[in-house]
């Protein structure tokens, strides 16, 4: 019998600024189960590459790079810290730099390929709650639950300025909007493990829900 195979996954994706990230956090709380932040692979491959000074450009080092990443994750209280060659990057990877240079790079098979098995080790009894755009129809396609969460751009652009100011950035709401807009085409439209929602997910539209009622939505589904 395949151990993992009865592990339960639930795979939430969707385009950054649905909710995803505070949803599925919440979710991996409140069931007790593991938590995975599939973007956060890919901003921290894209961080380790500025670092080396490797260019976003070459797929076979970037592949080599995501392989051999040494990261891990810590839990901080309700926050999870990433940590990259033992340093704690988590501010680095939540800039927009980092969330742009992260779409690029996630757009290429080697570093796909290279991330797929680290992805998938997460998924541990008693389960796993997986956050990205990929988790349902590519990397856990044998998922127990598919939510796809999704919200109109300019709502996503709004909370991303509300968040940003909030923590005293000087942020501008038109071109917030138009990056959004960016990164959803080009998530959207790459060949490979495009942002899709799975056949059998259900969609979740949360431009005008809280995410108290997205949360309570997502646990009548369970
Ligand atoms: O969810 P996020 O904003 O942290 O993700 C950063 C980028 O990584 C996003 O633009 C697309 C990419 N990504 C991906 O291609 N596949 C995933 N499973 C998760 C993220």
């Amino acid at each position: 019998m395949n151990r993992t195979a009865v592990v339960p996954v639930i795979a939430v994706d969707g385009p950054g600024g649905s909710g995803k990230g505070t949803i599925t956090t919440r979710l991996a709380a409140h069931l007790g189960w593991h938590f995975l932040d599939s973007g956060a692979l890919y901003r921290l491959t894209a961080l380790a590459a500025l670092k080396s000074q490797v260019s976003l450009d070459d797929e076979a080092a970037l592949g080599e790079l995501a392989a051999g990443l040494d990261i891990r994750f810590e839990l901080d209280g309700e926050n999870v810290r990433a940590l990259l060659d033992q340093q704690d990057v988590s501010d680095a990877i939540r800039l927009e730099d980092a969330g742009a240079s992260a779409s690029k790079i996630a757009a290429l098979p080697a570093v796909r390929a290279a991330l797929k098995g680290r992805q998938r080790r997460f998924r541990q009894m008693p389960g796993l709650v997986a956050d990205g755009r990929d988790m349902g129809t590519v990397i856990f396609p044998d998922a127990q639950l598919k939510i796809f969460l999704t919200a109109s751009a300019e709502i996503r652009a709004e909370r991303r300025y509300k968040q940003l100011k909030d923590k005293g950035e000087s942020v501008n709401l038109t071109r917030l909007f138009r990056e959004i807009k960016a990164r959803d085409l080009r998530d959207q439209s790459r060949s490979i493990a495009p942002l899709r929602p799975a056949e059998d997910a259900v969609i979740i539209d949360s431009s005008h829900m809280s995410i108290e009622e997205v949360f309570s939505k997502v646990v009548s589904l369970i």
